[in-house]
């Protein structure tokens, strides 16, 4: 019998060996209840780094982190339940049009979101860019909106009950230079997904400049641990590897991002969003088992009935207003040509630093600020276009937000037309 103490599980890992079930299950139990102390998470999680963990391992992993709060279970409800993940990505608005689109085909989606850190934005932040709309909603209330087929999804903020393993473990990898770890990145997404309670689920794992995996390799990696830990949870489970090198749509931004958004569902919007909103939304549709196409559903306007039922469902006016930064400054094109780079991660963290994002989890994040995009890869231009338009309720940002777009763009030839495929992979068990 291996002994079960926090040292020796440590030095194990550390050596290159195999932690059993029952070393994962008291290591994580022990570190939720704040018997193994941060210093030795924190050293575990390093020797995790270095060494990894075998399939089995990361499933265990999972399973007690899931085991460390509640589980939530829908498979009563009269609608299947599917859900979608995604890794995050600069403009990645694509929940918002795509849970109320998934919804009007028949399906339930329950997605328990978070906030953005950082240069990408989080869901939460954006939809609550919507005046009235609450991100907390009670596991009873969840219950009958999913139940009520002209609502059918709610997108809301995961309670503390949730894999408080991972919460507690997220924080302490984030300070210890530990996040970049496929098993520890994977065990941490799917704990919360297995958590809340999906039957099925498809993961968006971004690759690219404006991504947090920059490689193929190491996206298609996480991909195939997240689809593995799914499978073996019971989960139908699916990724798609899309592409993160320009930002998604034409907007960043929370308030910007739901207006593009609703433009999406009322027939119009970017062909990224739209392309990327559809793809996504027939995979989860066939994951759900139904036999629909969500672009008819979109095109005939259930869709936006569906989001429009959902933003009400959650205190939402989806007539209202939405908010706008007070001060605005152009970025224009210096000369003749194409646009023929557009680089998402310049483009974040400028969003970030006018406002739309947050460096610190509590801080607060203004609605109205970001960055809308006049023109994309393979758009002509002329010199003196604007090409961006930065929004900012605090105009001492402009100087951070165009220090970071210094070299966020490239004008070419005329011929220089850039191809870019949005999705690059798709993993299955
Ligand atoms: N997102 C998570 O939820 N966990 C990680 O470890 C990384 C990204």
């Amino acid at each position: 019998m291996t002994a079960l103490d926090a040292v020796s599980i440590i030095t194990t890992k550390r050596d290159g060996g195999e932690l059993s079930d029952a070393q994962i299950d008291w290591v994580v139990d022990g570190f939720t209840r704040g018997a193994v102390a941060d210093e030795q998470m924190s050293a575990l999680a390093m020797a995790i780094v270095w060494r990894g963990m075998t399939r089995r391992e990361t499933a265990r992993w999972t399973g007690a982190m899931i085991a460390s709060g509640s589980r939530l279970d829908f498979t009563d409800l009269p609608r299947p339940t599917v859900d979608k993940h995604s890794t995050g990505g600069v403009g990645d608005k694509i929940t918002l049009p795509l849970a109320p689109l998934v919804a009007a085909c028949g399906a339930a989606v329950p997605q328990l979101s978070g906030r953005g850190l950082g240069h990408t934005g989080g869901t939460l932040d954006k939809l609550e860019a919507i005046p009235g709309w609450q991100a907390d909603v009670s596991v009873p209330r969840m219950r009958e909106i999913l139940a009520d087929p002209a609502i059918g999804a709610v997108v809301c903020a995961a309670g503390a009950d949730l894999a408080p393993a991972d919460k507690r473990l997220y924080a302490l990898r984030d300070v210890t230079g530990t996040v970049e770890s496929i098993p520890l990145i994977a065990s941490s997404i799917m704990s919360k997904k297995i958590a809340e309670g999906t039957a099925a689920l498809l993961l968006d794992v971004k690759v690219g400049a404006g991504a947090f995996l920059k490689t193929l390799d190491g996206a298609r990696e996480l991909a195939t641990a997240m689809v593995e830990l799914g499978t073996d949870a019971g989960v139908r489970t699916v990724a798609l590897l899309t592409a993160m090198d320009t930002p998604l749509g034409r907007a960043a931004g929370n308030a910007l991002e739901v207006a593009e958004s609703v433009e999406v569902l009322a027939g119009g919007g970017p062909a990224d969003i739209v392309e990327l909103t559809i793809t996504l939304a027939r995979e989860m549709v066939a994951l759900a088992g139904l036999d629909i196409d969500p672009a008819d559903a979109l095109a005939d306007g259930r869709a936006m009935d569906q989001w429009r039922a959902m933003i009400h469902a959650q205190g939402g006016d989806p007539d209202a207003p939405l908010p706008t930064a007070k001060h605005t400054e152009i970025v224009r094109a210096e000369r003749d040509g194409v646009l023929t780079r557009l680089d998402a991660m310049s483009v974040g963290v400028a969003a970030w630093r006018l406002g739309a994002g947050r460096a610190r989890q509590g801080d607060p994040v203004q609605a109205g600020a970001g960055i809308e995009m006049h023109a994309k890869p393979g758009d002509s231009v002329t010199a003196g276009q604007p090409l961006l338009t930065l929004h900012t309720d605090t105009p001492d940002a402009f100087d951070g937000a165009q220090a970071a777009l210094a070299d966020a763009f490239t004008i070419g030839d005329f011929t220089e037309k850039p191809s870019t495929p949005l999705v690059l992979g798709r993993i299955e068990a």
